[in-house]
């Protein structure tokens, strides 16, 4: 099965009101010639804006986060997968490693979120990835499988059917060191196998994306390993030029 490529781009809590409407007009002239699937994760204030600005344009709307909880409620400060839906969202990044270290998020709450996700009809984003501490200490593949395997126990598998996995090393996260293109291929070798172990379908079809530090000129060379179906670009993903020319480098 060939795997459409995917770049996803992931603002963090960066931007205003002019930014996206740039940001916007930007892609809507340039967007339709490239081949790969795109979307936009902004803070949720600027989703409806960055929606209307993309009307016309072939680029998904996502968000950064969602509430674990599906119905609505006293949850005060809390946004959840169908208000994300309401709006335009498409996608939503769950467990991104910031949310897991600051903001105390287990492999429980990251389980709960994706499928919280799936049920108001989203994609769910789920990011896994290692410190640099543990690569060091050759535990990558030990503690990916064991992110992985939360994933698996807790959630059905319409969730993990619908999930796309990104693969974020910590170490590699707005340092400007991305991880090499063998050693992205080789832990997204890995993440597949570990899925092809649970659900051979599900392997063949989920997309894996990797991100980290990735920018218009190691683009090309990270998506040439068979298993890296795509990007989560941060820092490259606020302005729209470096966005596109990463979204050009799939070919
Ligand atoms: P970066 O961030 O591209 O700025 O390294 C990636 C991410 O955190 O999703």
């Amino acid at each position: 099965m060939s795997r459409r490529m995917l770049i996803a781009g992931n603002w963090k809590m960066n931007g205003d009101a002019a930014q996206v409407d740039a940001f916007a007009r930007a892609l809507s002239a340039d967007a339709g010639a490239i081949s790969a699937d795109m979307l936009v994760c902004v803070p949720f204030v600027y989703v409806e804006r960055l929606a209307a600005g993309l009307a016309d344009a072939p680029v998904a709307l996502g968000a950064q986060n969602l509430a674990a909880e599906v119905d609505p409620g006293a949850f005060t400060g809390e946004v959840n997968g169908a208000m994300l839906a309401d709006v335009g969202c498409r996608y939503v990044i769950v467990g991104h490693s910031e949310r897991r270290a600051l903001y105390g998020e287990t492999d429980a709450v990251v389980a709960a979120k994706a499928s919280a996700a799936v049920a108001a009809g989203l994609t769910p984003i789920v990011c896994v990835g290692e410190t640099l501490e543990q690569r060091e200490a050759d535990q990558t593949e030990a503690v990916l499988a064991a992110q992985l395997a939360a994933l698996f126990e807790q959630c059905d598998r319409a969730t993990l059917a619908a999930a796309v996995i990104a693969y974020e090393p910590i170490w590699a996260i707005g340092t400007g060191h991305s991880a090499s293109p063998e050693q992205a291929q080789d832990v997204h070798a890995f993440l597949r196998g570990q899925i092809a172990d649970r659900d051979a379908t599900i392997a063949e079809s989920v997309l894996l994306l990797y991100g980290g530090s990735v920018k218009p000129d190691n683009a090309a060379a990270l998506f040439a390993g068979a298993d890296v179906d795509g990007a989560l670009i941060g820092g490259a993903s606020l302005k729209a030029d470096s966005f596109l020319d990463i979204a050009r480098a799939t070919g």
